[in-house]
């Protein structure tokens, strides 16, 4: 059996606040392989790692992301709201990730974060990042915004995209072909295990999100997909121990 990619999304966002350095560092110990992150830009143009446009859930404050500066950011506490034990977690940046990852093997999954807000120069400035830490082999750019991975590809077609999506794509992998993608990036419940082998017969691979239920992850290793993204990458990773991959 092929290895399957074990994708800590938003670090081990099960067990430790989203997208923290404390998450990213837990999938590490939990036998993950890969990290999926989601990016965005400051007010003075600073790649960082949070999930929502708003501070407000995750670091307390009812300012936008692209409105404040990562000095304004870094003030902010993005642990307590998930558990007191994690206060003086912040708003981690691309750079602090990529330094982690880089003696690693690990594979990161950069979630573009531009669906809703159209950050200017967002994609120019990610690829410069990866090119700096030479990491363009281990890096997949996805998005929800698909004109947003046609441009990664144009810069850099070295570096893999994958398609976020939620629902029933006609024949995603010519979609993928189209894009110029190298993976789907679907939502669970969007994944036919037929169409796993179809993609897979085209060289397009399947990450689906966010799967945290074992019985879910096993169909999907039975159809073929080629990695998982998931909240508790100890369970994928046991049972992939388990299966022997
Ligand atoms: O990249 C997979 C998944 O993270 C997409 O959805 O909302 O969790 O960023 P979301
Ligand atoms: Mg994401």
């Amino acid at each position: 059996m092929k290895s399957v990619l074990n994708f800590a999304h938003r670090g081990a966002s099960g067990y430790c606040p989203e997208n923290t350095m404390a998450a990213f560092r837990r999938s590490i110990e939990l036998g993950a392989t890969g990290i999926e992150t989601d990016v965005q830009m400051t007010s003075d143009g600073q790649l960082v790692l949070i999930h929502d446009e708003s501070l407000k859930r995750t670091a307390g404050s009812s300012r936008l992301v692209k409105d404040v500066t990562l000095e304004e950011l870094q003030q902010l506490d993005a642990g307590s709201w998930f558990d007191p034990a994690f206060e003086g977690e912040r708003v981690p940046t691309l750079r602090e990730l990529l330094e982690l990852a880089a003696p690693t093997s690990f594979v990161i999954n950069l979630e573009l974060k531009n669906g809703i807000i159209q950050y200017e120069g967002l994609e120019e400035a990610v690829i410069e990042e990866v090119r700096r830490f030479g990491m363009s082999d281990r890096i997949i750019i996805s998005s929800f915004n698909h004109y947003s991975l046609v441009k990664c590809k144009h810069l850099a077609p070295e570096i893999r995209t994958g398609i976020l999506y939620m629902e029933g794509l006609y024949e995603p992998w010519e979609y993928a072909a189209r894009v110029g993608a190298e993976a789907l990036h679907a939502y669970y419940y969007a994944v036919i295990p037929e169409w796993v082998a179809q993609a897979a017969e085209r060289g397009i691979a399947y990450h689906p999100f966010t799967v945290n239920d074992a019985d879910v992850m096993r169909k999907l290793i039975d159809a073929g997909v080629a990695g998982i993204i998931t909240d508790y990458p100890d369970r994928l990773a046991e049972l992939l121990h388990d299966a022997g991959t």
